[in-house]
Order: structure tokens, then C-alpha cells, then sequence
């Protein structure tokens, strides 16, 4: 009896969201490990956190591919790519990198819908919404290094920056949050 819920073409790119996952965990920890070396503490406080965050979403995908009786396919893990060049350019490629996964997820959400697979669509809502979270994350980051004087950031300001990100919850506000009593 074939007990497997997911179309081939649905579970392959599940797989490779899992995949994908484990990707964005090697890079907040390499540019976490950059951070350190660089002096910038809280900063790779904030990006060893997050890099635990996107193991979770790999875990997701993962438990979602069995439960649903499919294969699951622990493939290599692509390399995080060279060292930022500095806090701005990590913050930009931050918000690159999370702008690519929101396409990958609304992918997913688009074949779920074509497929008229109602629970991988229901199981992917819950990333749009995390997506909206990680991306208002990362362009808080770069509002903060904008306001600290963007990529000619001075000391004082990097000083600053990496006390008050040792400090920021791992989750965004978003809007939908937000009321007239809390804007
Ligand atoms: Fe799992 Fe940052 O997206």
C-alpha cells in the first residue's frame, strides 16, 4: 500500500527547502564566527541565535516530509560563501539571503496550490509568516546601521550597534501586531 502523502515533485523541493534551511544556519554562523573575530560581540550573539533558529526550520521541513510518509534526503549543505566586508555589507547580504528564501517558500506555496495540496499549503503558512518576521528582521538591521552612518559607520557607532544587538529579540514585531494603544 503506497502510504506516501506527497507528490514526487512536492517532496523534492521540501527537501531541498530543508536544505536550504541548513544553508541559512551555516551562514548566520559564519558571519557570526566573522563577527567575533572582528570584535563585534553582540553582533555574533544576535547571528550564532539566529543560526539556531534556521535549524529549527530545517527540522520543520524535515519532520514535515515524514509525516507525511515521504523520503527524506539529508544532501550536502552548499558553503556560506567569503567573509562580509564589513557590519553593512553583512546586514545587506542578511536581507539578500532572506529575500531568496521567501521566494523559495512562496514557491512552495505556489506548487501546493497547483497541486491542490491542502496540508503542505496549510504546513506552509506558517513560513510566510515567519518570512515577513526574518525579513522586517533583517531591514530593522539595516535601518540600525543606516542611523549609525551605513557602510562609513564610525567606531563609536559599531560600538554602540554591537551592545544594543547583543540585546534584540530574536523575533520582529510585525504589523499586524501593532495597534493605536502599541504602534
Ligand atoms: Fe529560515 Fe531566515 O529563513
Amino acid at each position: 500500500m503506497d502510504t506516501n502523502r506527497l507528490s514526487q515533485k512536492i517532496a523534492s523541493a521540501l527537501n531541498q527547502q530543508m536544505t536550504n534551511e541548513a544553508h541559512n544556519a551555516q551562514i548566520y554562523l559564519a558571519y557570526g564566527a566573522w563577527a567575533d573575530s572582528e570584535g563585534y560581540e553582540g553582533i555574533a550573539n544576535f547571528l550564532f541565535r539566529h543560526a539556531n533558529e534556521e535549524r529549527n526550520h530545517m527540522m520543520k521541513f524535515l519532520e514535515y516530509i515524514l509525516k507525511r510518509g515521504s523520503k527524506v534526503v539529508v544532501s550536502a549543505i552548499p558553503e556560506p560563501g567569503p567573509n562580509p566586508a564589513g557590519v553593512n555589507d553583512c546586514f545587506e547580504r542578511i536581507f539578500k539571503s532572506e529575500v531568496e528564501n521567501t521566494a523559495n517558500i512562496y514557491n512552495l506555496v505556489n506548487m501546493s496550490m497547483e497541486e491542490k495540496d491542502w496540508a503542505t499549503w496549510n504546513f506552509m503558512q506558517w513560513f510566510v509568516k515567519e518570512q515577513t518576521e526574518e525579513e522586517t528582521l533583517a531591514l530593522d538591521l539595516l535601518s540600525k546601521i543606516k542611523v549609525a552612518g551605513g557602510a562609513k559607520a564610525g567606531a563609536d557607532a559599531l560600538y554602540a550597534l554591537d551592545a544594543d544587538l547583543a540585546k534584540t529579540p530574536d523575533d520582529a514585531r510585525l504589523a499586524q501586531d501593532v495597534s493605536v494603544e502599541r504602534p
